[in-house]
Order: C-alpha cells, then sequence, then structure tokens
C-alpha cells in the first residue's frame, strides 16, 4: 500500500496519518523521540530557531495542545496559540482561508485539531502549494497520529523494540476513537504480535475495519496473558444518545480495576491517553498504581513532538 505523505528524500511532508506509514520512517522517529527525551534541554534549545508552529485547535485539548508548545518552545521556535473562542471562523470565515491568512503571517508548521475526519487531509493538500507542514493533532474519529506515535515510544520503553511478541488489548470506545485506529495502524507497521479489540458491541469498529485484530465480547477474556493495555475515554460528544446504558454497568462490564490487571502478564503495563473518567473506565488504583504509564505517555508526548518538529523542519 503505497503513503502518500512522502517526501523526494524519504522524509515526510507532512504528517496526516500512520496508516501504511513505512516502517522505516516510524522507528526513526521513536528513535529520535527517545534521543529527545533523553537529551540535555539546553543543547536542544537552538535547533529550530526562527521557526514558527501555529496550533491550529478547533477542538478542545489539553494535553496535546501543551506539549505542541512546550516541544516547539523547547526547540526555539515561536508559538502561536490560534483561540478559536476569540476568531473569526465564528464570523463564517472557512477553514482555508483561516489557514491561508495564517500563512501569510509565515507559519512554518501548523498542528491542526479538528472534529472533521477530512480535515486533515484537505488542509494539507492546501499546505502543499505553500511552503508549510501539517501536522494532523487528532482529527474526528479518524487520526491522532502524534498519540499513536507516543503510545509506540512508551511501549517500547517498557517492553523493547521488537513489537512481533506483543500482546496489546485495546479496550472501550474504539468505534469512536481516533487515538485507537492511529495506535491499531501503528502497531500493525511495526508488526505487534496481536492486537486485541474489546468493549461494548456497539462501541467496537465495523467487523470489515481491522479484521486482523481479534475481537473479545469479555475483557477477561482479553486480558488473560496480555503485555500491554490501552484504555480509552467514553466519547460521549461523538456518540449518538444512548450507546451505552449507565456508568454502573460498563465499570462493572468494562472497567479496569486491580482484580482484572491481575489477569495479564505479570508485566504488564497500562495506558490510557486522558483525559481518564476515573471509575468509569479505569479504576483510580490502576490509573495511579505501579503498572500506569498514563504520566510517562504525557512526558513522552513532549519528546515525540518535538521529534516530529524536527523530522519535518529540519533543513539537512
Ligand atoms: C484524546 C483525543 O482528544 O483524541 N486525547 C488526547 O489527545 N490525549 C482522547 C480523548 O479525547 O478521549
Amino acid at each position: 500500500m503505497s503513503y502518500p505523505w512522502l517526501r523526494g528524500d524519504g522524509r515526510l511532508r507532512h504528517l496526516v496519518t500512520l496508516e501504511h506509514m513505512p516502517r522505516a520512517v516510524l522507528e526513526s522517529l521513536l528513535v529520535q523521540a527517545q534521543a529527545m527525551h533523553d537529551a540535555d534541554p539546553r543543547i536542544l534549545r537552538q535547533r529550530l530557531v526562527g521557526r514558527t508552529l501555529c496550533n491550529l485547535f478547533f477542538e478542545p485539548s489539553t494535553r496535546t495542545r501543551c506539549s505542541f508548545q512546550l516541544a516547539a518552545q523547547r526547540l526555539g521556535m515561536d508559538v502561536l496559540n490560534f483561540d478559536l473562542a476569540s476568531s473569526s471562523a465564528g464570523k463564517g470565515e472557512t477553514d482555508a482561508d483561516t489557514l491561508a491568512t495564517l500563512r501569510a503571517m509565515r507559519i512554518d508548521a501548523f498542528a491542526v485539531r479538528h472534529s472533521d475526519d477530512a480535515a486533515a487531509t484537505q488542509l494539507a493538500s492546501q499546505l502543499d502549494a505553500a511552503d508549510s507542514v501539517l501536522i494532523n493533532a487528532g482529527v474526528g474519529r479518524t487520526a491522532h497520529p502524534s498519540q499513536g506515535l507516543l503510545d509506540m515510544l512508551t511501549l517500547r520503553q517498557a517492553k523493547g523494540d521488537d513489537f512481533s511478541r506483543l500482546r496489546v488489548v485495546i479496550c472501550g470506545d474504539i468505534r469512536h476513537s481516533r487515538v485507537a485506529r492511529s495506535d491499531i495502524h501503528a502497531l500493525s507497521v511495526l508488526g505487534a504480535g496481536e492486537i486485541r479489540l474489546c468493549g461494548p458491541r456497539n462501541l467496537l469498529p465495523d467487523s470489515d475495519e481491522f479484521a486482523h485484530c481479534p475481537r473479545f465480547d469479555r475483557f477477561d477474556d482479553a486480558l488473560a496473558g496480555a503485555d500491554a493495555v490501552i484504555m480509552l475515554r467514553l466519547q460521549r460528544e461523538r456518540m449518538a444518545q444512548g450507546l451505552v446504558a449507565s456508568r454502573e454497568d460498563y465499570f462493572r462490564d468494562w472497567g479496569l480495576d486491580p482484580r482484572r490487571l491481575a489477569l495479564a502478564a505479570a508485566d504488564a503495563i497500562v495506558l490510557h491517553p486522558g483525559p481518564m473518567n476515573r471509575g468509569i473506565e479505569i479504576d483510580s488504583q490502576v490509573a495511579d498504581g505501579p503498572q500506569s504509564r498514563v504520566l510517562q505517555q504525557v512526558r513522552n508526548g513532549v519528546a515525540m513532538r518535538m521529534a516530529i518538529l524536527w523530522h519535518l523542519l529540519a533543513d539537512d
């Protein structure tokens, strides 16, 4: 399957999706991010001085927006945070015009978050004519590639770089989750041993999507011997009403608590992209427990976004 977002030299032109990304590119981003993670911040400071990142967020965000800002600043970049609430978008300006306006101010990179699945592809094509890069910071239900990459970095730190032995469980509202899709795409590129999907039937993707991933009707069965468990938030804002019975029922069937986690491998790790709904998809004892990597994911988010900016903007 060809991957359309490459430059002639094999590097990425934009970061739109992890689906079918060449494995060498994905692995090089993981290696670069680990180097950023380990580096003395004073050394990185000068790397992208004079370049500007615009955080163009049409949807709310805490972790992603803050970590793109910090990543850019730690590389010496200027950052413009586009504030939707006080912008002209409410006056009827199209997204394309908003982008063109900001582009005219000589922005080098746009991190774009949007509710529309097609937004990243459309805005990346618009930027092709200009000399700016687009980074998908989470669109619709389809893709959140920087999150998928930071999740892979977190897995790699705990389990090493041979993903073929890993049994990874993804649990919850996969149907509405761009994080789950990017995780599945990345795990597939990296040749993960098993990608187990589980959650309420009506919150799983259609059966022809991810046909290579086994599905489980009971969370306990999916957890048996697992090396990593990725928990997802119930995305009520993207669902039709009534898809989920009650918080209590959801937690009983799909919540990760210490008893359930004990079914996984003894050294299994737990991931959650945040924001977490404690007591709905995850118990606090697990979220704050020794197997949780939730805050490591947040830390890795900055390093990974530095690696992405460097990969896309470095001159050499
Ligand atoms: C996620 C998102 O917005 O897609 N959060 C994040 O970026 N860390 C997941 C979510 O909203 O549940």
